[in-house]
């Protein structure tokens, strides 16, 4: 086991390769935690090189994105989640869900993918030198986009498209706000709606606001000194990433017949973590000319193949707000905890 200071790595003197005429390292670095708590239980630790199942992919990894899921995953909070995770301690020690990098081993069952490819997607543990993903979750990264950049779709650009187009359906010309603009989530949303022709209203924290306009937002209000009730709505339609505002509140700054997609948001609670906002909307859907939806993101091929080609043809553009190392996780996810990033975090292992 290491400290979190910089290690030669096995994978970079071994070569491991597309030629396969380098074995695979035996082990790899990785960022790892034993139990849920803070950013004292991270370490970077040499572990067995992680095998790929029969429809699983070994992906050389040459960039991860850190997204807010790696701090719930690292707290173990909203507890609820632990059903899914590990109810006592994390099932997966390795951090991370974002990855690109390329293929360096394939299941038997893998078809669509050849050892070589470059690829992103997502991995459960993609903070290490090798990761292990499905191969239903990948997709070839376009010639045009860079690991970095390809490193921070998956969860957030996908999460993002998903709200915007797939339950919001977004038009030219509509009028959307988005909640909670600058972070992972929010900086794809903003230029996704912007790109598809949306009048973008966007509300953030006021230090984050000339970076949230660059982003294709035409208005930007900060929420600790305007409320939902003084932007100048209507609006067809409210992402909701951050704020956990009540429903409420949302509805009376949408249109009458206005889709509220509810995203997420944080300081909900540490058992459910907000959901009851989701279950409230879901319960009222039925009763209202407004559409209101929540959703869980459905990663796929698909999803990241049309964000790809977003990045491909300059559509959206990834804001990355520092790369670093393996060891610098942990600083990274107390930045991302205390609000301080413009876009996303990239670690290169
Ligand atoms: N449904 C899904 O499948 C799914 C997928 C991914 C993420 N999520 C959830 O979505 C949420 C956002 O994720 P993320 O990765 O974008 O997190 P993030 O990168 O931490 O971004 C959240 C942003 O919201 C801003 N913010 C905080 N309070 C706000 C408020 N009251 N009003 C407006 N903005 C506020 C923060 O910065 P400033 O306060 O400085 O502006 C920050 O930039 C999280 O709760 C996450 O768990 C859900």
């Amino acid at each position: 086991m290491e400290s979190l200071g910089h290690q030669p790595s096995d994978l970079t003197t071994s070569q491991a390769s597309s030629t396969g005429t380098s074995p695979l390292p035996d082990h790899v670095r990785a960022v790892t935690r034993r139990r849920y708590g803070g950013v004292t239980e991270l370490q970077v630790e040499r572990i067995p090189r992680p095998e790929p199942g029969r429809a699983e992919v070994l992906v050389k990894v040459a960039a991860a994105g850190l997204d807010r899921g790696a701090l719930h995953l690292l707290t173990g909070t909203p507890y609820a989640a632990r059903a899914a995770f590990g109810l006592h301690r994390p099932r997966q020690p390795v951090l991370g869900l974002e990855v690109a990098g390329e293929v360096v081993a394939l299941g038997p069952e893998v078809t669509g993918l050849a050892v070589g490819d470059r690829v992103f997607g997502t991995a459960a543990g993609s903070l290490s030198e090798l990761a292990v993903a499905r191969a239903a979750q990948l997709a070839t990264t376009p010639a045009e986009v860079s690991d970095e950049q390809a490193a921070t779709l998956s969860i957030s650009g996908g999460t993002a498209l998903e709200a915007v187009q797939r339950h919001a359906q977004v038009e030219a010309g509509q009028r959307v706000l988005v909640l909670g603009a600058s972070g992972g989530v929010g900086s794809f949303a903003v230029q996704i709606a912007a790109h598809l022709g949306a009048e973008v209203t966007a509300v953030c924290s006021a230090g984050k606001a000339d970076f949230v306009r660059a982003l294709g937002a035409q208005h930007v209000a900060d929420y600790r000194t305007t409320t939902i009730g003084e932007l100048a709505g209507p609006f067809d339609t409210v992402i909701d990433i951050a704020g956990n505002r009540p429903i409420s509140e949302l509805r009376r700054v949408l249109t009458p017949t206005g889709t509220l997609v509810i995203v997420g948001g944080e300081g909900g609670g540490r058992w459910l973590g907000g959901l009851h906002r989701n279950l409230a909307a879901a319960a009222l859907d039925p009763f209202s000319r407004q559409h209101l939806t929540w959703f869980v993101t459905r990663q796929s091929r698909e999803l990241h193949a049309r964000l790809g080609d977003l990045v491909a043809t300059g559509a959206v553009r990834p804001a990355i707000d520092r790369t670093v190392g393996l060891d610098g996780v942990a600083d990274s996810l107390t930045a991302m905890g205390q609000g301080t990033l413009l876009g996303k975090v990239v670690v290169r292992p």
